[in-house]
């Protein structure tokens, strides 16, 4: 089982940028939440509580400031510097500490997963005992992503990133868990051409030893990772006429940790100390 995971919010935002001149990526307005709500109530689904936030230097205070040590959330919410932007592997490595010698769960801060059953799908993911398993989702624009090549008996063959005319529309999403020769993997990755460690060639090594596995999401659910102005602005769209519609906020971190008991109705009651009186801080008190 699965019981620690790693939000990864650090980077420049290249491609948000000038958004990303002024605020880091995961702070950004991914309709009426930040964009981090959305990972890290992804791992919260997953049962996950031990959590490590990587970030940059100068976003730890806002961060420590409005999340703390988690526990309003229910939640044992630490946090690490990315020193280096050298590619994801550099990212997971500034959790080593955190890591120890155990599983984990890495989630790209900017992914946004929805859907149907989703909760328990994403429990089962966490039971992982060995290897690595990722998640694949249908896209109509694979060069953006990482893919996954299947044979016809629907094994992977290859995970590649970002290739021109691929074969493959299964895009490898930004939530991977990895049994705990994770750090070892990691050592003996080589810059690729484009001088940065790539997540892909971590999977790739888990593949040659034939312990890379993976669960596709297919209709039914949803998943973006919100790195251009486009997909940001498509998400946002997303979550806002599905929260119209039915009434439920997506990602609410505080009714995730309730519906959980994780925490208790009084610490419902505190967080219109910190959202006033928005819709959101309405929204929290009508969670029974
Ligand atoms: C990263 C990974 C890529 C993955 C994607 C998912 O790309 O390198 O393999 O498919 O996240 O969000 P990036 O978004 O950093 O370009």
């Amino acid at each position: 089982m699965i019981k620690k995971g790693i939000i990864l919010a650090a980077g420049n935002g290249t491609r948000l940028k000038p958004l990303t001149n002024f605020t880091n990526k995961h702070f950004l307005n991914l309709y009426d939440k930040p964009v981090i709500f959305y990972s890290l109530s992804t791992l919260m689904l997953a049962n996950i509580r031990n959590i490590l936030i990587v970030t940059n230097k100068k976003d730890l205070n806002i961060l420590q400031t409005f999340f703390g040590n988690g526990k309003r959330l229910g939640l044992n919410i630490s946090y690490a510097i990315q020193k280096l932007n050298t590619g994801i592997p550099t990212a997971i490595k500034s959790g080593e500490k955190f890591i120890g010698n155990s599983p984990i769960c890495i989630i790209l801060g900017d992914n946004f997963f929805y859907g149907a059953g989703l909760q328990n799908r994403l429990i089962n993911f966490s039971k992982l005992k060995n290897g690595s398993k990722i998640i694949l989702y249908p896209v109509k624009n694979p060069e953006l992503y990482g893919v996954a090549n299947l044979s016809s008996k629907k094994r992977i063959l290859k995970i590649k990133e970002k290739v021109k005319n691929s074969k493959s529309n299964l895009a490898v999403t930004g939530l991977y868990f990895f049994d705990k020769s994770l750090l070892n993997m990691i050592k003996k990755l080589k810059k690729s051409k484009r001088n940065e460690f790539e997540i892909v060639d971590i999977l790739n090594q888990y593949l040659k030893k034939k312990k890379l596995n993976y669960e596709l999401l297919g209709r039914g659910s949803t998943w973006f990772d919100v790195g251009t102005p486009e997909l940001l602005d498509e998400a946002s769209d997303f979550i806002k006429s599905t929260q119209k519609r039915n009434g439920y906020k997506i990602a609410c971190l505080e009714e995730i940790s309730y519906e959980k008991g994780w925490i208790k109705k009084k610490h419902l009651l505190e967080a219109e100390k910190i959202y006033k009186n928005s819709a959101y801080s309405k929204y929290i008190k009508t969670i029974k």
